[in-house]
């Protein structure tokens, strides 16, 4: 299908979604006084010193800047215009919200592509607070690899008690001796771990430093957006605790890592931590990366100034988001395998970049690339009813699998005891399968994907339909 066939078709529709979008606002400011908070996003080509030499044919949202922390607060709508000045296709992803479909993101399955010098205007209401972040969903492989992830912190209505907070950001680059980036990807890394980085960033920075209060409270919100790797995580320094996992506050409780047992951070997932900084000024809090046989200090968190002599322990609980308890009584079972692609098939480009190979599957059938046509869901679900989805790795390597629009929970697992909490990025490990469970209480078609992106480029792709 060629794109500008399927803007004519649609365009009818749009109007009239405007239309009952601003009925929808105008009854939303009847019961809430909130003016929507809005923010223009532009895609950017930009440089910026990543190394020893600035990095050229980055893209970002704004000049010589990593894209931005976007603030959003829980039930307040936003509206989130995207601007796409590039030369070719994108869409922006709402990674982690549980978001109306059709604001998504999800090109062919939830809207066009956005061509060049065209804006789509993102509106939603988010229905939980926590740590999120966004992603093009279409050139998906190299716009992020060339730097377009950002972190979404939609806040809690009511105060927690922290006295800052950090977001760390962390990503790879990929990048030549002249310090210019280099094909994100190989064929012989994408049938198999994936491609990785050669530089590891915090915010587009080297081990940067952070300045906060001494003996102050922190809330350090760390997301993984590389395409890659998966983050081996632990602090020094800190006195801490895990509150959210994934967005959501924890149900089950995650101790804090330490060099012998540290965090496995996924591409797409998050973690909130609350520390409290030493009290002494000058001291401070490492994150440090295991990468290879090396430590990576990826970023500090340092005290300045007088002791404010806080404790963890007057921070407030977390408030829960509003999800549905799930019922397993009533819960019907899929299974979901995902391993190597049969051979021979290739994926379509659909203006939204192809790898020009098939190596992975699910339920083996490898996704047939972004312009999917009449593919049909892997599972359809009925709007309210409870879900298990049997998650078998049938490969080697390890694949953080991740849902759009819904929220899953791990109740058991055949290799390990995996605490119960809300997430939408499971880290399946090799040959391990893993039951989670789910409400469908968000109608729409969900995309379902590994989050390693050469193997949701390559096939291991599908959607959820919940109707
Ligand atoms: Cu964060 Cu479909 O992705
Ligand atoms: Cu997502
Ligand atoms: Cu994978």
């Amino acid at each position: 299908m060629k794109r500008r066939d399927f803007l004519i078709t649609t365009s009818a529709s749009i109007g009239a979604t405007l239309f009952a979008g601003g009925a929808t606002n105008l009854a939303l400011g009847a019961l809430s006084s909130k003016a929507p908070i809005i923010t223009d996003l532009k895609l950017q080509k930009t440089s910026f010193l990543l190394r020893d030499q600035p990095t050229k044919n980055m893209v970002s949202l704004s000049k010589n800047a990593p894209p931005p922390v976007i603030y959003g607060i829980q039930d307040q709508q936003m509206q989130l215009n995207v601007i796409n000045g590039l030369d070719e296709y994108t869409a922006m992803h709402w990674h982690g919200l549980r978001i109306p479909n059709k604001m998504d993101g999800v090109p062919y399955l939830t809207q066009l592509p956005i061509g060049g010098g065209e804006t789509f205007r993102y509106e939603f209401t988010p229905p939980d607070a926590g740590t999120y972040w966004y992603h093009p969903h279409c050139m998906t492989m190299t716009q992020m690899a060339s730097g377009l992830t950002g972190v979404m912190v939609i806040k809690e209505k009511t105060d927690i008690g922290f006295n800052s907070e950090q977001v760390i950001n962390l990503k790879d680059f990929r990048l030549d001796k002249s310090d210019q980036l280099k094909q994100p990807y190989t064929l012989r890394g994408a049938a198999r771990a994936g491609t990785f980085g050669n530089v590891q960033t915090a915010n587009w920075l080297q081990s940067p430093i952070y300045n906060h209060q001494a003996g102050s409270l922190v809330r350090l919100r760390i997301a993984n957006t590389d395409t890659t790797r998966i983050y081996s995580l632990y602090l020094t320094g800190a006195d801490g605790e895990i509150i959210a996992w994934d967005g959501h506050p924890t149900d089950e409780q995650i101790s804090m890592p330490t060099e012998q047992s540290p965090l496995f951070l996924g591409p797409g997932q998050r973690v909130d931590i609350a520390c409290k900084m030493p009290a002494i000024e000058g001291k401070s809090i490492n994150l440090i990366a295991k990468v290879r046989a090396n430590k990576k200090i990826m970023a500090t968190l340092q005290s300045v100034g007088e002791d404010q002599k806080r404790n963890i322990k007057e921070l407030k609980p977390l408030p829960k988001n509003p999800l549905l308890k799930p019922d397993l009584k009533s819960a019907q079972t899929h299974k979901l395998i995902f391993g190597w692609s049969p051979e021979g098939t290739v994926p379509n480009n659909g203006f939204c970049g192809s790898l020009g190979s098939n190596f992975w599957s699910i339920n083996r059938k490898a996704w047939p690339g972004d312009d999917a046509g009449n593919v049909q869901p892997l599972v359809t679900m009925k709007q309210g009813q409870t879900h298990i989805l049997r998650l078998q790795n049938e490969s080697p390597n390890l694949h953080p699998i991740h849902i759009h629009g819904l929220v899953f929970k791990p109740i058991r697992s055949n290799k390990r005891k995996l605490p119960s909490n809300w997430t939408d990025t499971l880290l399946l490990l090799k040959n391990e399968i893993v039951d989670v469970v789910l409400v469908a209480d968000n109608p729409g078609d969900w995309a379902f994907h590994c989050h390693v992106i050469e193997h949701q480029k390559t096939g291991l792709t599908g959607y959820i339909r919940v109707v």
